[in-house]
Parts: C-alpha cells; structure tokens; sequence
C-alpha cells in the first residue's frame, strides 16, 4: 500500500477509493451483525420532518457502543490507522461508528456536505466500508464530485439533482471508501428489492471539533442534528 500516493490523491480529490482493502471473512461477519441487529424492516430515527426535507433515508446504528466483535475489529485495523495518520497526520480522534441501513425501495441520500465548509481545517473523514457488493442493478451507489471539498458551499437547487462531473462507484465487499466530509455526496435511490448498508468510521482532524457534523449542507437547507432544526432554508 502506497500510504504517500493514497493521501496526496485524496487531498487533490477530496476522496479515495480502494478495493479489497478488509478481508472477506471479517466483512462477513460484519454483515451478519448488521442484520442480525436490524431484520429486514428497520424503522428510521429520524424525524419525518427531516426525512420529507433532505430526501434521505437512513437508519444508523452504532455497532460500537454495544461493543460488537466484528466492528471492534474493523476499528482496531492497523492498516487502516495508519492511512488515516498519513491523510490526516498524528492526533486525529474518532467521532464514531455507524452503520448505515437503506431498505430496498427507499431514497438513498440526496446531495450534502457533512459539515459545513468555512473553515478548511474543520471537517470530518468518512472511512466508509462496504461489507457486501453494492449491485448496480440494485442501486445505492454513492458519487461524488472530484475536487468539490475545495468548491466552498454545495449550490443550492434540487436535491437529489444530478451535479456537473459527479462520479459513481461501484463498491465491492471489501473496498473502502475515503471521503472528506467537504467533498459533495450523495447515495442512489435503493430501486432494488435488495436492502444496502455501509459502515462509516468516521474520525476527525486534530483541529476539528467532534461535533463538527452536528450541522449538514443540503441543497435546499442547512439542518443542525442535535437540535432538529431547519438553520436556513436554501433557494435555487
Ligand atoms: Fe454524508
């Protein structure tokens, strides 16, 4: 693993992207927990209000709380530690770890930036793992748009509108996915009758704080979780 070229990649393009980076028998057990934990009809947390608003469906689950083996092994993975140190430098701290469920047939996530964008240094990193296939067929791609975590703020307009120079993936069981919390992204509508889940080790830079994504960047709004509350309506 060229530690050097996979963070200078990731800082010209706010994300990188490696396939085969966790081994098959760790990633299945990660998916055995996962449904284990969440059947196959989970309800979301969040409000109705926010789902209706961002156009996103998801229902989190933190794994490490209840200390579950196979996700405490995946946070303890050394080569994934020291990636993160060579992206982010010594004294990055964890934020958490959740687990992010889409039904077969749900939104996916419209476009967002984690956090908002101000202040260069203040941002998150999303270490997402993909512990099964995402099938094309099935959708629950995510995309990106190369380069945005240096574009300021997300334009406002339709949310789940498609984005000059987006690029989406096609994670396999196994790949990580890099992504800096500036960079604009979105997941595909779930169109399948397949269920989708990722896993998001997210961390944060030394100068950041750990609620740093206490306040999201939609096209249509800015929404602080903690307090469930429309910050600022967005126009076109
Ligand atoms: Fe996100």
């Amino acid at each position: 693993m060229d530690k050097e070229k996979i963070a200078s990649d990731f800082w010209r393009e706010g994300y990188a992207v490696l396939h085969d980076f966790f081994d098959t028998e760790l990633m299945d057990a990660c998916t055995d927990a996962i449904l284990d934990h969440y059947g196959v009809d989970p309800q979301s947390k969040h409000s109705d209000a926010f789902v209706r608003a961002s156009q996103t469906e998801v229902v989190s689950w933190y794994p490490l709380e209840e200390k579950v083996s196979p996700f405490v092994q995946l946070d303890r993975h050394s080569g994934l530690g020291e990636l993160t140190s060579s992206i982010l430098g010594e004294g990055w701290r964890d934020m958490c770890c959740m687990v992010m469920f889409s039904k077969s047939g749900s939104a996916g996530q419209a476009w967002h930036q984690d956090c908002l964008p101000e202040t260069a240094e203040h941002f998150n990193l999303n270490r997402l793992v993909y512990t099964h296939d995402i099938d094309p067929e099935n959708g629950g791609e995510p995309v990106v748009v190369p380069g945005s975590h240096r574009k300021g703020t997300l334009p406002p307009g339709d949310p789940q509108g498609d984005l000059d120079g987006r690029q989406v993936f096609q994670p396999r069981k196994g790949t990580l996915l890099l992504l800096h919390g500036h960079t604009f992204h979105r997941v595909l509508p779930v169109k399948g009758t397949q269920w989708r889940a990722s896993t998001n080790l997210r961390v944060v830079s030394r100068g950041a704080p750990t609620d740093v994504t206490d306040v999201a960047v939609y096209r249509n709004m800015v929404y602080r979780f903690s307090t469930h509350e429309v910050v600022e309506e967005r126009g076109e």
